[in-house]
């Protein structure tokens, strides 16, 4: 038995999974992003200690057998956030997470210091804010009395790893992702490290997602029920563990994933980059492949807004429905998901969303349908560069909460023009988890044995529409247009 642990960003989720990829239990528990600032986004890494913890404790007694048969265990988690530690492996402060735009003057800083180009020649990405060196070197110029005391830097499935096994480190998928890393050679970037003052040894081992980190501790078994000694493996960051968990082991297939924030992922055998450092390249979880991802920011969470903060609605199901009886195009309205800033393509913290196009007309379910569409015109960004680099879209696999909805798969299908499949099980970040786990205790060879077994696909596929598609190349015409003129008006 193999337990994945998916540290996202709005909950945790434990899982425990057959050797056959059957699952055998599941826990979850939410928890809340702290906003200090308006544009600020942080965790108590205690807090998320202690969901994780309640989640093993309800698999432990619910699961008493497969947990005493447990043979491993892994992690997914949330990408790029700075765990700060003190000498003693205490905490110094919250964790400063992924969705933080504080960082504007800190990247500044840093290219002041290392012209852009050759920075982005080494990291094979360009800095965002919530990146674990942007915030490192926020904490430097604001907080200089909490920087004093930094013993080492993790990232935050490695903290609570760390409180499962006692043992500190990291693994490369996680480790690419602070951009302070050689995303080619595959070590940290020591020689921008020396030329920006930080010292060598805030920095933590790095180790593949598979290889052995350590053993559950007696306080960790006291505190979650598992038993001591079982081995932990290193894990990796969510987007990378959710395509291993999607079967993604070669190249050729898109992953469309729909979370909080919502990705266009794919995988290559060598370290291949948007030459304007649009898209994201980071270590995959096996040693020489690499994750190709168009990232944007606001995915769920627009619809998650709209739903709470605006139409005061119950569910997503009820959004999903309400959204298919509206018109393809959504009656001339278009959203622009940058409620939280954006990545892919612009790069810019002071990204901001937009409804354009309202009228009189307009319903509730255009406004469900216009966000629904915006998120999906979104990663059609992404894909025309991906295209731009040389990947194919053959088919793509829709994954996350997104997925789930029958709305996002036929939007999928209609604007990316192929077929759009799903996973049997909507647990990938889990089960993915639970794959490297298993890789790990040499249950398997390598991941493509682990996927071809334990991954399988629905028969349902959603085929796209010539009709819609044509309408929605129109559409994203004008969609790819709000930004660049809006921006001066954003800034
Ligand atoms: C990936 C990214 C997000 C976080 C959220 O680059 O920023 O997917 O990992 O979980």
């Amino acid at each position: 038995t193999y337990l994945g642990i998916d540290l996202g960003t709005s909950s945790v989720k434990s899982l425990l999974m057959d050797e056959d990829g059957k699952m055998i239990g599941s826990a979850q528990k939410e928890y809340d992003i702290i906003k200090p600032e308006q544009t600020w986004a942080e965790q108590d890494m205690h807090v998320l200690w202690k969901a994780v913890q309640e989640t093993l404790q309800k698999l432990s007694s619910e699961c008493t057998d497969q947990i005493k048969n447990l043979d491993g265990i892994s992690y997914s988690g949330q990408m790029h956030g700075l765990v700060p530690l003190d000498k003693n492996g205490k905490l110094i402060r919250n964790a400063i997470i992924w969705a933080d735009q504080r960082s504007t003057d800190a990247i500044h800083t840093i290219y002041h210091i290392i012209p852009a180009d050759e920075y982005r020649n080494i990291t094979l990405n360009s800095i965002s804010t919530g990146f674990l060196v942007s915030s490192l070197i926020w904490m430097r110029m604001n907080e200089p009395q909490n920087f004093e005391k930094i013993d080492k830097v993790l990232l935050p499935k490695d903290y609570i790893r760390y409180r499962m096994t006692g043992e500190l480190g990291t693994d490369l998928s996680d480790a690419s992702s602070t951009l302070i890393f050689d995303n080619a050679k595959m070590d940290w970037a020591w020689n921008l490290i020396d030329r920006l003052g930080l010292k060598r040894e805030i920095f933590v081992s790095v180790h593949e997602s598979s290889e052995i980190a350590g053993k559950i501790t007696t306080a960790c078994a006291a505190e979650t029920g598992l038993p001591v000694g079982t081995k932990v493996t290193f894990g990796g960051g969510d987007t990378i563990v959710q395509a291993i968990g999607n079967g993604l082991v070669s190249s050729g297939t898109l992953i469309s994933n729909i979370g909080t924030a919502s990705q266009l992922v794919t995988i290559s055998d060598h370290a291949f980059y948007d030459p304007k450092f649009r898209t994201n390249t980071f270590c995959y979880s096996q040693r020489g492949t690499w994750l190709i991802m168009g990232a944007n920011l606001s995915g769920g969470v627009s619809l998650k807004w709209l739903k709470n903060n605006i139409l005061g609605m119950d569910n997503y199901d009820q959004m999903n429905k309400l959204g298919e009886s509206a018109h393809p195009g959504s009656d001339g309205l278009l959203f622009l998901p940058y409620l939280s800033g954006e990545r892919t393509p612009w790069n810019d913290p002071d990204a901001r969303g937009i409804y354009f196009g309202l009228n009189l007309k307009h319903t509730k379910a255009d406004l469900i349908r216009a966000t629904m569409e915006g998120i999906i015109f979104n990663q059609k960004n992404s894909l025309e560069i991906l295209k731009d680099m040389g990947i194919s879209c053959n088919r793509i696999l829709a994954s996350g909460g997104g997925a789930r909805g029958s709305l996002f798969r036929q939007l999928e299908a209609d604007m990316f023009g192929c077929e759009v499949f799903t996973n049997k099980i909507n647990e990938q970040g889990c089960i993915g988890a639970a794959i490297i786990a298993a890789v790990g205790c040499g249950a398997f060879k390598d991941y493509k044995e682990a996927c071809a077994h334990i991954v399988h696909f629905s028969e349902e596929v959603t085929k796209p529409d010539p009709e819609r598609m044509k309408l929605y190349d129109e559409r994203f015409q004008i969609f790819r247009s709000l930004y660049p003129i809006n921006r001066d008006l954003m800034h």
